[in-house]
């Protein structure tokens, strides 16, 4: 029986390691996702949830990790800040994408270090997308329009009343 035993310990951590490799993953996972959004801190005081072809307000909420700067305009954004913003269908009358940013640091250190992502509603209800690379046009779009934002860390915040 001796000779074996290397083996079966070897055996046994290799299947340690690749059961703690799947909840890490699984893990990762989770964090990059922004369902649960809506415990997170709405900040704009009112509900807007307003379907509408035209360009209306939107309800914009921001994770724990953000909320402090984002309420007392206290900035930049620690990292690990998200911020989303709801955009509603018209025709569904449901929440349809959800444009979103984190911050995560030395991602974008010229532009403040958001990153982006779009996620779309899917027909199980659940959001898809991916938090895209600096060199996607998307990180370009977004992030040239936000810089307009830069006294605020490249966050609007004109909805929140304060
Ligand atoms: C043409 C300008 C423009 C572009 C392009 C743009 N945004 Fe915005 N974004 C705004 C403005 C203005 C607001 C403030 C709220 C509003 O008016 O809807 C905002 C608000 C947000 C917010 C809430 C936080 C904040 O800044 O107040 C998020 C999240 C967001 N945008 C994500 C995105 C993502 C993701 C993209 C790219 C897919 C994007 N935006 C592209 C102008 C833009």
């Amino acid at each position: 029986m001796r000779p074996k035993r290397p083996i079966l310990v070897v055996l046994a951590l290799s299947a340690l390691i690749a059961v703690l490799t799947a909840v890490v993953a699984q893990q990762a996972l989770a964090d990059d996702s922004v369902e649960g959004y809506f415990s997170w801190t709405r900040l704009n005081p009112q509900r807007n949830f307003i379907p509408s072809a035209h360009a209306t307000p939107k309800d914009i909420y921001v994770n724990d990790v953000g909320a402090e700067s984002a309420t007392s305009r206290s900035f930049p954004f620690p990292e690990g800040s998200v911020l989303v913003k709801e955009v509603v269908d018209e025709a569904s009358l449901s929440v349809a994408m959800l444009p979103s940013m984190r911050k995560v640091a030395g991602f974008d250190p010229d532009n403040n270090d958001w990153q982006y992502a779009m996620f779309v509603r899917q027909d199980d209800g659940s959001f898809a997308g991916e938090w895209v690379g600096t060199d996607h046009e998307m990180h370009a779009m977004c992030s040239s329009c936000h810089a307009g934002a830069a006294e605020s860390d490249y966050a609007f915040l004109n909805y929140t009343g304060n």
